[in-house]
């Protein structure tokens, strides 16, 4: 793609985000030739800092999170696409420098929002008092908001300030390689259509689990927790891209009316179904990576006695036509055994067993997101000899034997569709609502049943009750065979 000049202003300069994932994302895109030879990045916080103390900073805060291709003359060039602007977004004339350096030139306009929402309205309005929202995106962050309400809220702040084709809500798991790859396969190929419905699929299994704990973020993820972190928005965006209908076409309003469909379909669940359908779980001081570590309700930043959920395991169902009857089982937690995203969709057995002992599930796709990208499709086959015993292999497509190509960190991919306005793969207001109206009765069940969270040590797979969540359907959560 051909990225034309731009600025790109990122809000929250000094942040979290903007050190580890953003300015490291540009840097990728800035090796790649990305940056015409007027293009640029302000970086604005409330911090003082001129360009150049600005960019010192990147070299002691930003350079280390830089995880490939890092080549100092190549830094370098890029730090002189940086700048650095002091901005109090409460002060409606602190937008003045910001405007006259973008009045500078006409590139293309984005603001990315990487700072608390609690400061959104300020930067809209300062923006839109100045004229800046004309011809112009805006990148916005999770988390919008804690349930439907405070969504909506955040959403008529922005709205108010710029139209929805302008609004970029990111959510990164959908830049990632093999998300794509999903709609690839499915939209791409022939083979796969027939059989991608209820009459083959036994369930399907969407894990997102990661070795790290709250990190530094204890004050954010103790308000927070697994089922706004991970459920709301990464796991059901996944859900959706396997059991959407074809688009009508690639264009962004049509994808996304195919996922918000999706979310239409999920079956809401009443209070019984959240206490039978929905593992809430917590994690206990364990050993994660060879390395002892706290109990969530020990880390730095949680309140004493904290309830709150760092594990959630669900099945969700899916009142569609393809998909009706299918249990869509999803889990994601910290303090995990591994680190790993993966997809795994099982089919259902033969008929009978003509060739006798046919071990349950041997037939599945499972598509790896992390930590490698992979498309590995288990069968069974003759184990050679006189008789007739079959035993499970498997196919394997690692996209790495296939193609040369670097692939692109989510945030690098998806920053770029923003400048080059693709709205694709971003989340359309009304998706991200209707996201919320499923989660939320979960979280007000477990309010009002008093639901607390049961324990599982860190470095295992969270609470027995999550392996008892798939038996009862006759399953097993996949592992290799
Ligand atoms: C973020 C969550 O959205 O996704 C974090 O807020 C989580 O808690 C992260 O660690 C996981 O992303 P990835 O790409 O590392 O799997």
């Amino acid at each position: 793609m051909n990225t034309p000049a731009f600025s790109l202003v990122l809000f929250g300069g000094t942040g979290d985000l903007t050190m580890r994932k953003l300015l490291p994302a540009l840097y990728q895109s800035y090796v790649d030739g990305g940056f015409k030879p007027s293009s640029r990045v302000i970086c604005v916080a409330r911090s003082e800092f001129s360009d150049d103390s600005y960019r010192a900073w990147m070299n002691d805060n930003v350079k280390g999170y830089v995880k490939e291709r890092l080549d100092d003359a190549q830094w370098a060039a890029f730090l002189t696409r940086i700048h650095y602007l002091k901005l109090d977004a409460n002060n409606l004339d602190s937008f003045i420098p910001l405007k006259t350096k973008l009045d500078e030139n006409n590139d293309e306009r984005v603001y990315y929002l990487a700072t608390a929402p609690s400061i959104f309205e300020p930067i809209c309005q300062g923006l839109a008092h100045h004229g800046l929202n004309q011809n112009a995106r805006i990148v916005v962050e999770k988390p919008l908001g804690h349930d439907l309400q405070s969504c909506q809220e955040i959403n008529d702040v922005i709205g108010r300030a710029f139209e929805e084709n302008q609004i970029y809500r990111i959510d990164h798991y959908l830049g990632k390689e093999s998300v794509q790859n999903l709609m690839a396969l499915r939209f791409g190929n022939s083979f796969f259509e027939p059989i991608w419905r209820r009459e083959r699929i036994a369930n399907v299994q969407i894990t997102i689990s990661e070795e790290l704990g709250i990190e530094k973020r204890g004050d954010f993820y103790d308000e927070t927790g697994a089922i706004r972190d991970m459920v709301q928005n990464h796991l059901l965006q996944l859900l959706c891209i396997v059991a959407m209908e074809p688009p009508a076409s690639m264009d962004a309003n049509a994808i996304r009316d195919a996922k918000l469909a999706v979310l239409r379909s999920l079956k809401p669940m009443t209070p019984d179904e959240v206490l039978h359908n929905v593992v809430r779980g917590q994690y206990t001081t364990g050993t994660v990576g060879g390395k002892e570590v706290p109990a969530y309700v020990g880390e730095e930043g949680i309140k004493k006695g904290s309830t709150t959920e760092t594990y959630v395991a669900l099945k969700a169902e899916i009142n569609s036509w393809r998909f009706a009857g299918v249990p869509f089982y999803l889990r994601t937690g910290k303090r995990m055994p591994k680190r790993m995203a993966e997809i795994v969709v099982q089919f259902k057995p033969v008929p009978y067993e003509l060739l006798g002992g046919v071990p349950a599930g041997s037939n599945r796709l499972v598509i790896q997101l992390q930590p490698e990208e992979s498309l590995r499709m288990y069968f069974l086959s003759k184990r050679p000899g006189n008789q007739m015993r079959l035993a499970p292999v498997h196919l394997d497509m690692d996209s790495e034997d296939f193609f040369s190509e670097r692939r692109m960190d989510g945030y690098e991919r998806l920053l770029l569709d923003a400048i080059n306005g693709q709205l694709g793969l971003f989340v359309r207001r009304d998706e991200q609502e209707q996201a919320w109206r499923w989660v939320e009765p979960i979280i007000n069940a477990w309010q009002d049943l008093n639901v607390i969270p049961k324990t599982y040590m860190a470095g295992t797979w969270g609470p027995p009750a999550a392996n008892a969540l798939v038996a009862r359907d006759g399953f097993n959560w996949h592992e290799e065979l």
